[in-house]
């Protein structure tokens, strides 16, 4: 019996992603998919397709009543999510690949979605090419996800990659990212760190049901890391990464951040290079489980968009089983991290304010320390990122308040205390 529906689409983009789709499709006829209109900006601009197929107008796409769905790929956050409301609402599907649009406006969307019998879905957003949502969304049982740790911004991780491995200064690796079609068009956005946590934000959702605006999330990006620090990572056999990191906790809450991070050679997240993500879940009774693939770029982020619109025509939609079938869980930020800080001058670091400092180099020119310290004294605070100071977490750097007792406990023992 034939039950897939014809998929007729209205396309707003065609960057990168957009004009991936476009061949893409050409080359899955299959899919019974066909492009009818592309919105874009510019019209003037010279495209490789036919002149007929552009628009300026959003209204030819919104208002037909012949386009089933629409797929948004474009840059700016509010007139994405304006189209996807309006989509939305008008009963067409959507398929989106905006990271930071669904970030800013997911309680929104979320609302919008229980109005509808169209479906949202945006595997595309987060990853690339890695079926990272719904694998959170449809295989993971809310329980049994002990932790995910993850690296899900491809131009950071490829200009830390060329960085160290090929020695290439920061400049020319971002421009190499830029060239190649990784970055965001405002750079800063990948290399400050709000693409990683925009996408983990949402991430974060199907993962535990956590729904939280990234001004609640701490993050920071790679352009605090100094020469100094790749120095020690080196003599320490590590590698700095970017990381996006979630654990439950035994109080049952979740710890969350998105930090750079020492990785030993070892880890599964060692192993993901250049523009490629990784995700290392470990859960109840699987142990760990490693997700890899490109996850920037025209054909890996189209082939997400590819199978989010192949899931349309069996009417797929995300339930959000973590945040309605389940007991959503909650963001705390009472734990411990075990932190490496660099710096240029003492002054600048609340020694006092570190439960125990395990190592301690002050000789260099570029200072530094490791020791464990509460998570609110770096989150909202921002010594951590100004006059030099750079902060890199230590491989397994997540600390529960019970362990922390129990290392002063052991301590004050082995003084002979108690
Ligand atoms: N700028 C993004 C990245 C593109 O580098 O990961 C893919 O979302």
């Amino acid at each position: 019996m034939e039950t897939h529906k014809q998929l007729t689409i209205g396309l707003f983009g065609f960057g990168v992603v957009g004009e991936g789709l476009y061949k893409v499709l050409q080359q899955t006829p299959s899919l019974k998919a066909s492009i009818k209109k592309v919105c874009i900006k510019h019209p003037e601009k010279k495209r490789d397709a036919p002149a007929a197929l552009f628009t300026a107008d959003r209204d030819a796409i919104l208002n037909d009543p012949e386009i089933n769905v629409v797929v948004e790929v474009i840059n700016e956050s509010g007139p994405a999510f304006e189209i996807v409301s309006r989509a939305l609402k008008s009963g067409k599907s959507v398929v989106s690949a905006s990271k930071k649009m669904l970030a800013e406006h997911l309680p929104e969307l979320l609302e919008l979605q229980k109005g509808t019998n169209a479906s949202l879905l945006y595997e595309a957003a987060a990853c690339a090419s890695i079926p990272v949502i719904r694998n959170l969304e449809e295989y993971y049982d809310n329980d049994l996800l002990h932790s995910i740790k993850a690296i899900v911004n491809g131009s950071t991780n490829f200009i830390l990659t060329k960085m160290f491995e090929e020695k290439l200064s920061f400049q020319e690796a971002l421009l190499l990212a830029q060239q190649l079609g990784f970055a965001e068009s405002d750079p800063s956005l990948d290399v400050e760190g709000y693409d990683a946590v925009n996408k983990w934000a949402f991430l974060l959702t199907h993962a535990y049901g956590i729904v939280e605006p990234i001004t609640n999330l701490v993050f920071s990006g790679i352009d605090h890391i100094q020469a100094g620090d790749a120095e020690v990572a080196r003599e320490k056999k590590y590698d700095i990464k970017l990381v996006a990191q979630a654990k439950k906790l035994v109080n049952g809450k979740v710890a969350a951040f998105v930090l750079p991070q020492f990785i030993k050679q070892d880890d599964h997240l060692a192993f993901v290079k250049n523009e490629f993500n990784g995700v290392v879940i470990e859960s109840g009774f699987a142990d760990k489980q490693f997700f890899y693939g490109k996850g920037a770029g025209s054909f890996p982020t189209a082939s997400a968009v590819l199978s989010d619109l192949s899931a349309l025509r069996y009417e797929y939609k995300y339930e959000y089983k973590k945040l309605y079938h389940h007991t959503p869980h909650e963001l705390t930020d009472d734990f411990y991290v075990r932190t490496y800080i660099s710096f240029d001058d003492l002054k600048y670091i609340p020694k006092e304010k570190f439960q125990s400092i395990e190592e301690w180099h002050a000789d260099n020119d570029r200072k530094y320390l490791v020791g464990v310290i509460h998570f609110r004294d770096i989150k909202g605070q921002t010594w951590w990122r100004e006059n030099g100071t750079s902060l890199v977490l230590t491989p397994d750097p997540i600390i529960d308040d019970m362990d922390v007792r129990q290392l002063k406990k052991k301590s004050l023992e082995l003084a002979g205390l108690i």
